[in-house]
């Protein structure tokens, strides 16, 4: 049976959400809550390999299928061997992204139809399902300005896409993962919260501890 609390972490590139969810890691374990950080793509052994060829550079044209895949599958090893024990000895799971990311980006995004997205994640998840999940939600092109000043450099396939390549595509896409984003927070109102980002990242994260102590409450 899950114990623990799942907590997600989502936004378009740039908005801040590595650093919350890494904030929000360092003050529960502080306060000694057992908790574990994960993210995606990545988080496990084959999962870090699947990132680097999904993040690379040199990987560009890579099939929407092909990459709407791989995302899952490192989901998959996310699951089975980082979030799902971690619950099951009741910790806290904060992922830097999860599911929510392939509805808004390969489904929104990309237009990948949202129904065989759905029963792949769910395929993929089983019963790690986010107890709550922030969208740190930030106006597209200041996210891209604002990545693009910290990336690096190997693992910019998306941020490369959106900004040089396909201008004119690129803005639609990250307004379609925004807008999918949106529609998500609209039909699970109960676990998302958008969170404005454009806000000292001091404030922002005083909201999101407020939210997040108010679920260890109601979740004891
Ligand atoms: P990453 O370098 O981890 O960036 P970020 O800090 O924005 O999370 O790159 C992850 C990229 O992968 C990002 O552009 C979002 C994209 N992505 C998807 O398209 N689908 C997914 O399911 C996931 C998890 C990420």
């Amino acid at each position: 049976m899950k114990k623990g609390l799942f907590i997600t972490f989502e936004g378009l590139e740039g908005c801040g959400k590595t650093t919350q969810a890494k904030m929000l890691f360092d003050f529960l374990i502080k306060q000694k809550i057992p908790s574990i950080y994960t993210k995606e793509p990545g988080g496990t052994k084959i999962g870090d390999k699947i990132r680097k060829i999904l993040l690379d550079q040199k990987n560009d044209g890579m099939d929407y299928k092909t990459e709407m895949l791989l995302f899952l599958a490192s989901r998959a090893e996310n699951v089975r061997l980082i979030i799902l024990p971690a619950l099951e000895e009741g910790k806290i799971v904060i992922s830097d992204r999860f599911y929510d990311s392939t509805t808004a980006y390969q489904g929104c995004g990309r237009g990948i139809d949202l129904e065989i997205i759905k029963n792949l994640n769910s395929l993929v998840v089983g019963k790690a399902i986010p107890d709550l999940t922030f969208i740190l939600d930030i106006d597209p092109y200041e996210g891209l300005k604002r990545s693009a000043s910290f990336g690096n450099s190997s693992e910019m396939r998306f941020e490369e896409e959106f900004i040089n390549k396909k201008i004119i595509r690129g803005k639609l896409f990250l307004e379609r993962v925004r807008q999918g984003y949106y529609q998500l927070s609209q039909e699970e109102s109960g676990r998302i919260k958008t969170i404005d980002a454009n806000r000292s990242k001091e404030d922002i994260f005083e909201e999101i501890v407020k939210i997040v102590k108010r679920k260890i409450r109601n979740s004891i």
